[in-house]
């Protein structure tokens, strides 16, 4: 049986910085549920369909293949053939994501997926609905979350560093409007699972945060 680590919570508390390093630690796969949504996301931008569309998202989730590579331990998302990890970043392409993804066709395409490449390896796997829904009996599930003000300041000192202008109000704006969406929406809505550990890293450093999770692998069933 393949070991599965699910962090879930919301968007900037550092769920794919912390999930990528403990997976190299670890020798997992890891698992960016994001960026699936994001690639999805990045092609109803390109077919210039609407957030109130739900009609021609279901459509498009049926028709469009998306697969997952590995390239020297880093996760490619392959849309229609094409690596689209550089177009799937910007703000605009996740606040689609946040919308399309309460999407249930969407959500039905993605989890087949995610559930195929965790009974295949050892996964440590971050999102939304890990814990909840994708891999209900994960070994390990964390609920990672922080401050909107902390999100804020750690994606605006990302997107600077970058090079990007961005105002850390409207980023922090944005992140309240993200996490109110993810939370509320239907099917499978961004919550803490019953058996997930809650760490929140307002005050905390990544290498304690690593620190935390590996100490909960090796402490676990494995
Ligand atoms: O983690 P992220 O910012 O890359 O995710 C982009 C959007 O995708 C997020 O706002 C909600 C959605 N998402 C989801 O609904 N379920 C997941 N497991 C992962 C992401």
């Amino acid at each position: 049986m393949s070991f599965s680590v699910a962090i879930d919570g919301p968007a900037g508390a550092g769920k794919s910085t912390i999930a990528k390093e403990i997976a190299k630690r670890l020798g997992y796969i890891y698992v960016d549920t994001g960026a699936m949504y994001r690639a999805m996301a990045l092609y109803m931008i390109r077919k210039n369909i609407k957030p109130d569309e739900t009609d021609k998202m279901s459509l498009a989730s049926k028709e469009v293949d998306i697969t997952i590579e590995y390239y020297n331990g880093e996760q490619l998302v392959i849309l229609n053939g094409e690596n689209v990890n550089p177009f799937i970043r910007s703000e605009e392409v996740g606040n689609m994501a946040s919308v399309s993804s309460a999407n249930k066709d969407v959500r039905f395409k993605l989890v087949d997926l995610q559930r195929q490449l965790a009974s295949k390896a050892d996964v440590i796997m971050d999102g939304r609905d890990i814990g909840t829904y994708v891999l209900p009996n994960a070994n390990i599930k964390i609920y990672l979350t922080a401050s909107s003000k902390v999100r804020a300041k750690r994606r605006y000192e990302e997107l600077t560093q970058k090079g990007l202008s961005c105002n850390i109000e409207e980023i922090e704006k944005d992140i309240i409007e993200r996490d109110r969406r993810d939370s509320t929406r239907e099917f499978a809505p961004l919550k803490q699972a019953e058996d997930a550990i809650l760490i929140d890293s307002s005050d905390m450093s990544i290498e304690q945060v690593i620190n935390t999770v590996i100490k909960m692998v090796n402490g676990g069933n494995k």
